[in-house]
């Protein structure tokens, strides 16, 4: 029997050399809160302890030693919040801390099954007293606003005092910028300030205001004990801090039972005295409710999340427990309530800034769209939600009309401050745009489209006819933009960017068309609304025909760029020992040669293949791969997608490979700064596309499978159009089978087949 756990991540031993890592793989989160997994006690093993809240940030300015027009004022980033997870204990005023006295026996654990994170440590103080502790801590998908720990102590060898002492700690700080672009804020301390520290009722409260961004927060804790009467219990407090105190009569093997509910609400404006009640209200329900409750309405959620999304891999355990944490941190990141989103590391670190990018369009979402539509759905909402800010930011960069989504941002205002990096990556238009359309196929939600998803292809395509321009001989060109690969930088027609601009610029006209000749009402009312003349429209599909693609004839090859092909190649030897290659060169060094931090080419090859014949992206491959560094871990996904489709099956496996266990094994030494959300979608992508060769073209499934060596098998399921539906690939064959809604035709290897 292997000792991998295939449904959790187990530290067997305390490592302290990996507290600080260990902190962002036990996190948890319901898409709301994110809690950072560190102890519970107050300990010194150089991590960074936090707790977020999803779409809860501060501004900061941003200066630069030149400013030009369209340069953003202000950056804004998600903030650390009140820490409510604290709680110290003292065994005859020996504080419970495994910096000092002896640690027995140690298990930690995170359940992906219930959605718990569990800590057994059986530790003896330096005085030679020895307790067992147990800890619990669950972050409710029932109740997004709560969170809970259970803490259980035992003393095995002595009767005596115990003191356990609950916080709620107001004084918290982000992590500062210090050598890596990746990490860190430029905040000068004190953005969340607390305006009220008290106790009420028995329970501590914090109620704390940004200091820019005008957002409040409540915090609340209420705790429970049981351990009969042998005890008192009493508060403590000041500016910031408020802690509950039980000194507890304690007798040897008699156990101390302590349960700590904490409430999590943030606001825009005021706190009025409705949502305060309600505040209050959950927090009371949970005390009354207990956490036996919650625990079990977890495991009932997330049962139902697995249901639609586990993939079962036979004979390869490493690989199983690697997707499972994967998927199970991706459910733990994501807001499910259209005005927040997913950020790069979720909601277990500080890493950029808590900024969401592309990385939720492009390799995100289809993991939620193909999975649980309705969280994909409240994605695609999100960006609908930004549109006005994108207007506003595209008036800010000159253009008359249309909108300009930022590249990074949580409130939809652009935060980037290095633009040859940042704002020139203009895809993320026509990224947005290709995953509204990819939506609407894989739910035939027309009404989506015609309410929203039109006005964003309309409102995004006119940026491109803004931004681009035609030629003497017509061609449409697309001048000054960075594409995917961020080595490489304000170039002129890169492929990604233009071919992504055309399917954009094509779809906003189909959507147009649609609207015009289905729903005219709904049309009139659009274009008044968007001011927008049919000519114009009529220029979309003009500029979409006539995009212009460069091609290099005598190499048979697309450079990604116009000017790829003209710089030379990049050392490769030299910075050997230099990756990632942005923290030891100045850009320009980088910029100057030919070589990628990421698939760029690549995945325009991935997402518009019918535009490729097999035999150029085989020569593509072939060239890009060589170039290549991965430095960014949005990459090897993707060159184990295109492997598996031009039947290079080692080398999928091995990109796959470093794919679906980077955070697990921490393959880019920084997932301490939290997890990497796109790679680990990217390595769900990887299986789906890549060894079961899924496509969506023209509103039909499309399989063509294939089982890696180090497989005997495995299944997944895909949501599609209503339908649940199960596929198992095995060495003999694939089966398809509908769980759920009718029928369908779908293909597999070119061939239809009636899926029942
Ligand atoms: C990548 C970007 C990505 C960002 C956030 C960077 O390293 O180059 O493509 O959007 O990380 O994940």
């Amino acid at each position: 029997m292997s000792s991998i756990n295939l449904w959790g991540y187990t530290e067997k031993n305390f490592q302290k050399e990996k507290y600080p890592l260990n902190e962002t793989l036990f996190a948890l989160g319901n898409g709301y809160i994110g809690t950072r997994g560190s102890f519970e006690e107050k300990s010194d093993f150089g991590g960074h302890d936090g707790t977020f809240i999803n779409g809860f940030y501060d501004y900061y300015d941003l200066s630069y030693g030149e400013k030009y027009n369209g340069y953003p004022d202000r950056s804004h980033a998600m903030l650390n919040v009140t820490n409510g997870k604290r709680i110290d204990i003292y065994i005859n005023n020996e504080r419970f801390s495994l910096e000092k006295g002896t640690i027995k026996d140690y298990v930690r654990e995170i359940d992906f099954k219930k959605g718990i994170l569990t800590r057994r440590v059986t530790w003896i103080s330096e005085k030679g007293d020895e307790i067992l502790y147990e800890s619990e801590r669950l972050v409710s998908f029932y109740e997004k606003h709560l969170m809970i720990s259970k803490i259980r102590i035992t003393p095995l060898n002595f009767d005596g005092d115990i003191r356990v002492v609950s916080y709620l700690e107001g004084d918290v700080k982000n992590i500062t910028k210090e050598n890596d672009p990746r990490i860190g804020v430029e905040f000068q301390g004190d953005e969340l300030k607390v305006l009220e520290c008290k106790i009420d009722n028995n329970r501590g409260e914090i109620i704390s205001r940004t200091k820019s961004s005008n957002l409040g927060l409540i915090c609340l804790m209420a705790n429970n004990i049981k351990c009969g009467d042998q005890y008192d219990s009493s508060y403590e407090q000041n500016d910031k801090s408020v802690s509950h105190v039980f000194n507890i009569k304690a007798e040897k093997n008699k156990v101390i039972d302590f349960e700590k509910y904490i409430v999590y609400k943030s606001y825009k404006n005021e706190l009025n005295d409705n949502l305060y009640s309600e505040v209050i209200g959950i927090v009371e329900e949970a005390f009354t409710k207990k956490y036996d409750f919650y625990k079990q309405k977890q495991k009932e959620f997330i049962d139902k999340f697995w249901f639609n999304t586990d993939i079962l891999i036979d004979g390869d355990d490493a690989t199983q427990q690697g997707i499972r944490f994967n998927m199970f941190h991706l459910l733990q990141s994501v807001g499910r309530d259209s005005l927040t989103n997913i950020s790069a590391k979720g909601l277990t670190g500080e890493g950029y800034e808590g900024h969401y990018f592309w990385d939720t369009e492009i390799y995100i979402l289809p993991f939620f769209l193909y999975t649980n539509p309705d969280i994909a759905k409240q994605l695609v909402n999100y960006r609908y939600n930004l549109l006005d800010s994108a207007r506003k930011r595209a008036k800010e960069m000159q253009y008359k009309k249309g909108a300009l989504y930022p590249w990074r941002t949580i409130n939809g205002e652009e935060c980037s401050a290095y633009f040859p990096a940042g704002t020139a990556q203009y895809h993320i238009n026509g990224d947005i745009a290709y995953t509204v359309c990819k939506y609407v196929e894989a739910t035939n939600d027309e009404e989506f489209m015609v309410e929203k998803g039109a006005e964003i292809l309309i409102e995004t395509a006119r940026l491109w006819l803004e931004i681009g321009h035609f030629n003497s001989k017509g061609e449409f060109h697309i001048c000054c933009v960075t594409g995917p690969d961020e080595y490489t930088a304000i170039v002129n027609n890169n492929v990604y960017t233009n071919l992504m601009a055309a399917n954009n610029l094509h779809n906003a006209y189909k959507a147009a068309m649609l609207l015009q000749k289905k729903y005219p009402a709904q049309y009139k009312k659009l274009i008044d609304k968007i001011n927008i003349e049919e000519s114009e429209i009529d220029n979309f599909e003009v500029a979409a025909n006539e995009m212009y693609v460069p091609y290099d004839e005598h190499r048979k090859l697309y450079p990604q760029d116009d000017s790829f092909f003209d710089k030379p190649k990049w050392d490769f030897i030299d910075s050997e020992d230099k990756h990632p290659l942005l923290m030891h060169y100045h850009p320009l060094n980088i910029y100057r040669a030919q070589v990628c931090k990421q698939a760029d080419l690549i995945l325009a090859e991935f997402l518009l293949g019918g535009y490729f014949d097999r035999e150029q992206k085989m020569r593509d491959y072939d060239y890009y791969e060589k170039i290549t560094t991965h430095d960014s871990s949005l990459s090897t996904c993707i060159f184990s997608i295109m492997a598996n489709e031009l039947g290079l099956y080692d080398k999928a496996y091995d990109y796959f490979g470093d794919s679906v266990r980077t955070d697990i094994d921490n393959l880019h030494n920084n997932t301490s700064a939290g997890i990497h959300t796109a790679n680990m979608a990217g390595a769900w992508m990887s299986i789906i596309y890549g060894f079961a060769g899924m496509r969506v073209e023209d509103g039909a499934l499309r399989f063509s499978p294939h089982l890696p060596n180090q497989w005997n098998s495995y299944r997944f399921r895909v949501s599609f159009r209503g339908r649940i539906i199960e596929v198992c690939v095995t060495k003999d064959n694939t089966e398809f089978k509908i769980l759920h809604g009718e029928p369908i035709m779908i293909y597999n290897e070119e061939k239809s087949i009636k899926v029942v």
